[in-house]
């Protein structure tokens, strides 16, 4: 069963200035284990698209399933349940806490996902382990170097043991060497085959990384081969 299985989504902006499609019909499965592209312009609709996918936005059509559950039946309550337990987000700025430690960054994701007290610990020390950061737990985030604020994102994206992890930009901000690292530990978390990773990117050596890639324009997703 596909993690994630889109058809026909199409999301519409409605403004002063009259309405803009910016996704018309896109059609996406993604099963656990994949690691997909999505490039294009700016302007495409590609952070639209993952919101979608984030259940952070609602299309205006089309069809949503993630793990075989309709998703847009649910309702607002049952989205930020399926958010708050499947889905981990990755941005270009990596939006931590920065007066929180760590540890603390990671804690709230599983605060929000009701994990208890005693569960959160291991949890905690195996993501930050992933993204060899355990030795910087304690650190307020504010503290840490660009490549490592992005680590302990990842980390965070991943302590809810997600279904999907979606990443926009996620090297965006990084120098190369980083930026690398980065798509390492996101190749890897692919490659263990629980999870699928999802990343917005409009470089072609991020898009390399992945198995499969797609082009967004013009509303339309078609896909496009990643150089390798
Ligand atoms: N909340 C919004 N209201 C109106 N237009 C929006 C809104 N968010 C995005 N847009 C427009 O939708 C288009 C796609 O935006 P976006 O998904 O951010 O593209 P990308 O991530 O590919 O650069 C852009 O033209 C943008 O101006
Ligand atoms: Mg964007």
């Amino acid at each position: 069963m596909p993690v994630i299985e889109v058809s026909d989504l199409a999301r519409e902006y409605t403004n002063g200035a009259g309405s803009t499609k910016v996704l018309n019909g896109v059609s996406l499965v993604v099963h656990a284990g994949d690691m997909v592209a999505i490039m294009g312009p700016s302007g495409s609709g590609k952070s639209t698209l993952l919101s979608i996918l984030g259940l952070l936005l609602a299309p205006t059509g089309g069809c949503y399933r993630m793990n075989g559950q309709d998703m847009l039946s649910l309702g607002r309550s049952g989205q930020s349940a399926f958010r708050r337990h499947s889905v981990g987000f990755v941005f270009q700025k990596c939006n931590l806490v920065e007066t929180a430690t760590v540890y603390e960054n990671l804690e709230f994701p599983l605060i929000y996902a009701g994990v208890r007290r005693r569960d959160r610990p291991p949890r905690i020390r195996e993501a930050l382990a992933r993204v060899n950061l355990l030795h910087r737990m304690d650190y307020a985030a504010s503290l840490l170097s660009g490549g490592e604020q992005q680590r302990a994102a990842i980390a965070r994206a991943l302590v809810n043991h997600p279904s999907v992890v979606l990443a926009d930009e996620p090297t965006g901000q990084l120098d190369r060497r980083n930026g690398q690292l980065i798509m390492e530990h996101l190749v890897r978390l692919a490659a263990e085959g629980e999870t699928a990773v999802v990343i917005v990117t409009h470089d072609p050596e991020v898009a390399a990384f992945c198995h499969r890639g797609y082009v967004l324009d013009d509303g339309v997703l078609s896909e496009a081969p990643v150089a390798t």
